[in-house]
């Protein structure tokens, strides 16, 4: 397999290739003429609009495609990302995607969005395990085939820390999964016992997501480089005499993307997010020392200690140190 920039003289075989795609899925039909002229010559159409086409070739034969072009600030979209069924799985998709991210990067790209179609299940695992997150509203496109689409998108650069609503909790399990597990196995004592198996970490993700959408908890990540390493959450969902109050949980970030900075964003991130809930009182409790560190930095004021509060990944029992925080000196408290 090889990558090769596309031309206007793959239009047959692109156009065969798309075709095959949408067919795998009931009423998803092609109008070349009335909807998709420009695939008829593609590469200077991606050209025009200040990106470029690519393809994957196998024995002489396009097997896969992607464009990118720019949008505004900074975004630009990752489109007609096309692998035929039979070469899937052999990570075409991840090296066509890499090729067409490594253009918008160079082309100045901070973030990197696209629109998929809500039939295309097999897709939107695919962008999530890249880091894309829904975003924004669906879109109807009032053609043959009916179309409804989900916007998604991710940073391309640096670190950058955002808040999920509830549709894009939901579609960033698979890479929180991994940041747990690995956080884990690394020895974190985040409420679980290593090995942590993939499943349940996305079982606890997915839980997560409804808390979301229930308004129980607000779920941030973060990203570094282009790749989701880091989350913390503040729960809201108190008893009713504890209005003021938010509880910092399952602060994260993976350990290869450690002391870059994103632990402080995210707990700037979380303060923020829970002085707009209205909360004036933050707690957490921890027992590690990195985070302690993040805490005390951040102005976290310590409580004490409970001997012996839990148990490390490992089985062997912690001691765990409570903290508070006030958002708002002046609360009325007692
Ligand atoms: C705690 C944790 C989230 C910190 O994430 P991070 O992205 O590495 O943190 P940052 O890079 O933003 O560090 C901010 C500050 O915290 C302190 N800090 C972070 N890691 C530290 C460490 N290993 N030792 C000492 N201080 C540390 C430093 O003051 C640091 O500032 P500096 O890098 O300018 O010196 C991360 O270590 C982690 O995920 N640990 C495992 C999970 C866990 O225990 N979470 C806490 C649950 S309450």
């Amino acid at each position: 397999m090889r990558l090769r920039p596309g031309r206007d003289a793959d239009a047959d075989a692109i156009i065969r290739l798309i075709g095959d795609c949408w067919a795998e899925y009931p009423g998803c039909v092609m109008d070349l003429d009335g909807e998709v002229p420009e695939l008829r010559a593609l590469a200077s159409h991606a050209a025009g609009r200040g990106g470029a086409m690519w393809v994957a070739e196998a024995e002489g034969r396009v097997v896969g495609l992607v464009c990118a072009w720019p949008l505004t600030d900074g975004t630009w979209e990752l489109a007609k990302m096309y692998v035929a069924s039979a070469e899937r799985g052999g990570g075409i998709a991840h090296d066509l995607a890499d090729a067409a991210e490594a253009q918008a990067r160079a082309g100045g790209a901070t973030r990197m969005a696209l629109w998929t179609d809500t039939r295309f299940d097999r897709a939107h695992r695919f962008y999530e395990k890249r880091g894309f997150v829904r975003q924004g509203p669906i879109r109807a496109l009032a053609d043959a085939s009916n179309t409804i689409e989900f916007g998604y998108a991710r940073p391309l650069t640096g670190a950058v820390v955002a808040v999920l609503d509830a549709a894009a909790a939901a579609s960033a399990v698979v890479p929180l999964a991994r940041v747990l597990v690995d956080c884990v196995a690394d020895g974190a004592s985040v409420s679980f016992m290593a090995p942590l198996a993939e499943a349940r970490a996305r079982a606890f993700w997915n839980d997560m997501a409804r808390g979301v959408a229930r308004g129980e908890r607000v779920l941030i990540a973060a990203w570094l480089e282009g790749a989701l390493v880091g989350t913390v959450q503040v729960l809201l969902a108190m008893p009713e005499n504890q209005p003021h109050r938010g509880e910092l949980q399952k602060m994260l970030v993976h350990p290869a993307a450690r002391r870059h900075g994103l632990g402080r964003r995210l707990l700037a991130a979380a303060e923020d997010a829970a002085a707009r809930a209205g909360r004036t009182l933050l707690t957490l409790d921890t027992a590690s020392t990195a985070a302690e560190a993040l805490y005390r930095a951040g102005g976290w004021i310590v409580v004490g200690d409970v001997p012996e509060f839990a148990l490390n990944p490992d089985g062997t029992a912690c001691d765990t140190r409570f903290f508070y925080r006030r958002l708002d000196s002046a609360l009325p408290c007692g």
